[in-house]
């Protein structure tokens, strides 16, 4: 039996696309008198450089390669939700997860899906958030949590941190200064969304 069982901790899923920074600042968190625990890391890209992060922590870790179900999202879902599924989560954190879900996904997990996006929603949903910021002229950028609906990045918010756009600002050094805050932000929002707590979490 997985300790988490035995205290009652809520268990988290994390799902990732790529390296994986976000899953292991939560999953970095996720100890002492924390009340929940990782119990997977799954990842659409079974070469993410995540997985092998996660196994370094003893988090348990799986692969649904979106590529073998060749632009079936029905079929892609339906093997990610099995994978999820066996490790009964409590909650699952999209953390660099990169693939667009659909409402028969949103709607059979809702309430329990987090996500975190580069930017200070509602501005800039999708991609390229960073150089859409720049290019609009903005003040000050950041990233915010929100819990995962049909709507793409639009579900409600649940934390934001931000950030003062600096002169000379490049999509990179933005992106850089963001995921410093990312790492403080959905932590934060992980640890009130487990107690049942939905106060939004605001930094900066
Ligand atoms: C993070 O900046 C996250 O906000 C972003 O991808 C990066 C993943 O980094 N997510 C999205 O753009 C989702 N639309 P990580 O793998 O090092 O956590």
């Amino acid at each position: 039996m997985s300790p988490d069982r035995q205290t009652g901790a809520k268990r988290v899923a994390i799902l990732i696309s790529g390296s994986g920074s976000n899953m292991v600042a939560l999953a970095d968190s996720m100890s002492g008198d924390h009340p929940a625990r990782p119990v997977l890391v799954l990842s659409n890209r079974p070469g993410a450089g995540g997985l092998a992060r996660a196994e370094a922590l003893g988090i348990a870790t799986a692969a649904v390669d979106h590529r073998a179900f060749e632009g079936d999202r029905a079929r892609f879902e339906a093997a990610l939700g099995e994978v999820l599924a066996a490790a009964e989560p409590d909650v699952i954190c999209l953390a660099g997860f990169m693939r667009i879900l659909t409402p028969a996904f949103t709607r059979a997990w809702a309430g329990r899906v987090l996500n975190i996006h580069p930017s200070l929603l509602p501005k800039y949903p999708g991609l390229h958030s960073h150089a859409r910021a720049l290019e609009a002229g903005d003040a000050e950028a950041g990233c915010t949590v929100h819990e995962v609906t049909e709507a793409l990045d639009g579900g409600p918010i649940l934390g934001q941190a931000r950030v003062p756009v600096l002169p000379g600002d490049t999509p990179e050094t933005l992106a850089a200064r963001v995921l410093v805050e990312e790492h403080r932000l959905y932590p934060a929002v992980l640890r009130r969304f487990v107690t049942g707590d939905r106060t939004p979490v605001l930094f900066g």
